[in-house]
């Protein structure tokens, strides 16, 4: 049907300030799908009822109406105004019945956004904006309704017929050929939880028993022959389940409970009432196709997607500014998930390392927003490290500055008080307050106020007042970037203590700065000590001292803290990083100073103590990446601090050369796998034991690599020797990389590691090399996992090929991300992400990204890339 106006895009952006709440209520919804590949029918019968005067505004997109119907009567194409992408009615009674009839085409949707197939299986993505591609709908997530979904299709092709809420009916049609299936889920929801699956699968059942003893079935639903690996998932499911009764007293409510994984999807994971849908591989993992950190991301991301069930779907949010009222409580929710199946100290370490590269990276650069932003032009952008990391961050500090009990009574408070509504941060804070009777609305900042503030500590030896007093002054500050001039002081929780030379000389400390300022006292302890500060990283941000290398050793070897132990040997790495790095770009010749041997012999001592598991010991052994050096630094030659990290990472070989040897052959495989967070632990040790040794381009360790190569009996070790062997480089890169190919071409997942191992490595023939694999037979631009793994790693993990100063490493990835936004453009704004670094790189840098960044803006891209392209370059 024909559009009222011609189509153009408004490029006003959707701001905050003008939320208006919806002219109707849908008391229920019935949607009947006729499903084909190339064309499918969709009927919906929306029973609306006013609630303020004005039209009915249903959105839609890329889909074709047929008819529309009113009380029983079939509309006019004057009764109604059609626009590209809406369909609006006036003049509506109180109460009506409405009737549209749209097709869409499945099989040519190539934005992996509202309904597609996927391995010629149906299935959805409605968040954020998904749901009006399959029919008009006020596709906004504060207009809740109940659905009532029909589907029926050929009955070979699409065995199972699935969607939301509980099965009520289903049957023959056709004489056998098709088949029919009826679903209702009795609580309201906003359109982008609404999912349908259609297909053959494999199915994975099990059970849970709920704190109330209803007997719930779990199924997952995964590509036949893959039953076996969804057993982890299962396994995950179910001690999710039974953590979130435990922890926050939240019972699972519909009869069953489903998860479909698929091949294509844009993200990881959807956690659509009761029908999780997931991308394989965060779902998929056995010993011998998944590594131990796919083990993790699987446990955490299962965890996450059914903890939604309450913190995203019981209670939504009013509008998609206040997405991180879902997303950062819920990855609060997995974190601390995560902290109790795993180890807490651990965890902890883990997610401040992952905050650090993601989130501060990006509120350092030109894409920094508040965790509530006050404007968007496509909310697809807005899906990131902010929202979902610091949205965490945020709930931590509630729950650090209330503890334990008053924060589960507040959480308490906003179960009880918010269920079945879609709401706001405020609502939620206001929860916190009723609960505790304290006054929140300081802490409202840190969701309004982008950036990461500065903490600045400053200690002032004992003056003989009346007693000997050691002043210590807290000072907040926040670089006025982002567009937000004068940023208000906001609330921060330090933990602190005094350490002295063999162990504590305070109890842990709790100062909560509220003002720019803010001194505390310690009486004399008569010795020397290093402060502690941010103990457990009490609060996301960045940390100024005039600490030494004297009190970060002290620390290392002192710290009751395990985090800041961490912490404190990532502190000197990054002050060695840093220096080297400068000396590389000013042509300098490495040196071995007293700082790098203390560093390196305090390694050898965290390595030697009993009280630490191995998985921290990895960790204490991995420098900070590139990445967190150059954001904390004014400008830098990416290469050079690339060259730095390596530097370190050869003296820690050169240094620890015996010790790291020994405990490799110590740790070596204990036979039957498992991917508990013990043994997971070991191999994450015994891998980067070997990746140390290799920074020496020592044949010895070659040989180690190819032997584990060869023998391995799990993804961790074999994939962790692979590596190994591209950073020593040579000829049997290419021979393994064709062996490693050929054992696994079957396994999707398994190649997609291949092409990220690809991605990564510095290949000596150049672009070509990375050009050649966008033309590899098992290259394929249209699967989202596949681009990921060969261009998203080259751009955020291959500096010296990505960052080479001709410039080839941008032009070909400009190319790429281009090609991508042709078909999906979500995918291909999030991939241009990786040009929000530029202005910490060195001019002749900069210069290179800003003329890509012009081009982009220059060939007309989607919304989507238009919006990253322009904030990026912020002209
Ligand atoms: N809500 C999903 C989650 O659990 C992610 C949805 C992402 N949507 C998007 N348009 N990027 O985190
Ligand atoms: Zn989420």
């Amino acid at each position: 049907m024909k559009t009222d106006t011609a189509p153009k895009q408004k490029q006003t952006p959707t701001r905050l300030a003008d939320y208006t709440p919806p002219n109707f209520n849908i008391e229920a919804v019935s949607l009947d799908f006729d499903l084909n590949p190339k064309e499918t029918t969709i009927r919906s019968q929306l029973t609306v009822t006013r609630l303020a005067p004005g039209p009915l505004v249903l959105d839609g997109e890329d889909i074709t109406l047929k008819s529309v119907s009113l009380d029983g009567k079939t509309l006019k194409r004057s009764d109604y105004s059609l626009t590209q992408t809406q369909l609006i009615l006036k003049d509506l009674p109180e109460r009506s019945l409405i009737e549209i009839e749209t097709v869409c085409n499945p099989s040519e949707n190539s934005t992996l956004m509202g309904l597609y197939v996927s391995g010629g299986r149906f299935c959805t993505q409605c968040e954020a904006e998904g749901f009006r591609r399959i029919t008009y709908y006020p596709d906004r997530p504060d207009v809740l309704s109940v659905f009532r979904v029909r589907l029926q299709a050929d009955l070979k092709d699409y065995p199972y017929l699935l969607a939301n809420g509980n099965m009520v009916e289903s049957g023959a049609l056709d004489g056998g050929q098709r088949h029919y299936a009826i679903w209702e889920d009795p609580f309201p929801k906003p359109a982008y939880l609404f999912a349908l699956v259609a297909g053959e699968f494999d199915i994975l059942e099990d059970s849970f028993t709920t704190m109330t003893g209803r007997d719930i079935p779990l199924t997952i639903y995964v590509d036949p022959g893959d039953a076996s690996r969804a057993e982890y998932a299962m396994d995950s499911l179910k001690r999710s389940m039974k953590w979130d009764e435990e922890v926050f007293g939240r019972e699972y409510d519909l009869d069953r409970f489903m998860i479909v994984a698929v091949r294509d999807f844009n993200f990881g994971a959807m956690e659509n009432k009761g029908l999780n849908i997931f991308n394989s591989s965060l779902l998929l993992a056995d010993a011998a196709t998944a590594t131990d950190m796919n083990f993790e991301r699987i446990e955490s991301v299962v965890a996450h997607e059914y903890f939604h069930n309450w913190t995203g779907n019981r209670i939504t949010c009013r509008d998609w500014f206040q997405l991180c009222l879902k997303e950062g409580f819920t990855v609060f929710r997995d974190q601390e998930f995560s902290a109790d199946q795993r180890d807490r100290a651990v965890q902890r370490i883990k997610d401040v390392k992952a905050l650090r590269m993601r989130q501060f990276a990006e509120d350092a650069g030109p894409l920094s927003h508040p965790v509530r932003p006050s404007e968007y032009m496509k909310i697809d952008n807005f899906y990131t490290a902010t929202i979902y990391e610091k949205g965490a961050e945020l709930i931590r500090m509630l729950k650090t500055m209330l503890g334990e009990d008053d924060f589960r009574k507040g959480s308490d408070v906003y179960f009880e008080r918010l269920d079945g509504t879609a709401a706001t941060v405020e609502q939620f804070l206001e929860s916190f307050e009723i609960a505790t009777g304290r006054d929140l609305s300081q802490f409202m900042r840190w969701y309004e106020q982008a950036g990461t503030p500065e903490l600045s500590v400053e200690v002032e030896s004992p003056v003989n007042m009346p007693v000997s007093l050691t002043k210590i002054t807290f000072t907040q500050k926040f670089s006025p970037a982002s567009g937000q001039a004068d940023k208000q002081p906001v609330i921060i929780p330090i933990r602190w203590q005094a350490i002295g030379d063999t162990g504590p000389i305070t109890e842990p400390q709790l100062t909560l700065l509220k003002s720019k300022e803010n001194a505390v006292s310690l009486p004399d302890m008569g010795e020397d000590f290093s402060l502690s500060i941010l103990q457990d990283f009490s609060a996301p941000v960045i940390l100024k001292t005039r600490q030494t290398s004297k009190d970060h050793l002290r620390l290392m070897g002192q710290d009751p803290n395990a985090f800041k132990r961490w912490e404190a040997g990532q502190t000197l790495a990054r002050e060695l990083i840093g220096t080297q790095a400068k000396a590389i770009e000013s042509g300098q010749m490495p040196k071995v100073n007293k700082a790098l041997r203390g560093y390196c012999q305090a390694l050898g001592k965290t390595l030697d103590d009993v009280n630490f598991n191995s998985s921290f010991k990895a960790l204490a052994l991995t420098p900070p990446a590139a990445t967190e050096i150059i954001q904390a630094s004014e400008t830098s030659d990416p290469i050079a601090v690339s060259l730095a990290g390596e530097w370190l990472s050869r003296a820690i070989g050169d240094t620890l050369h015996e010790d790291l040897l020994n405990l490799y052959h110590a740790l070596s495989d204990e036979g039957t796998f498992s991917p508990d967070a013990h043994s997971a632990g070991r191999r994450a040790l015994r891998n980067r034991c070997l990746s140390l040794l290799a920074s020496r381009q020592d044949p010895v360790v070659a040989g180690l690599a190819i032997e584990q190569l060869g023998t391995a009996t799990n993804m961790t070790d074999e994939l962790a020797a692979l590596m190994t062997l591209t950073k020593l480089g040579g000829k049997r890169v290419e021979t393994s990389m064709t062996e490693f190919f050929e054992k696994w071409k079957n396994n999707p997942l398994v190649i997609d590691k291949w092409f990220s191992v690809q991605g990564m490595r510095k290949h000596d023939s150049g672009i070509e090399a990375i050009e050649a694999l966008v033309n590899h037979s098992a290259y394929d631009p249209r699967n989202p996992n596949r681009v990921r793994s060969l261009i998203g790693s080259f751009a955020m993990a291959n500096p010296h090929m990505f960052h080479a100063v001709d410039g080839s490493g941008y032009a070909f990835f400009t190319q790429q991300v281009l090609d991508m936004d042709s078909r999906n453009p979500q995918v291909a704004a999030r991939l241009l992400g990786a040009y929000e670094v530029w202005r910490k790189l060195d001019a002749k840098r900069q210069g290179l990204i800003k003329a890509q960044l012009r081009h982009v803006i220059g060939a007309a891209p989607s919304k989507n890339v238009m919006e990253i392209a322009n904030k990026t370059l912020g002209e």
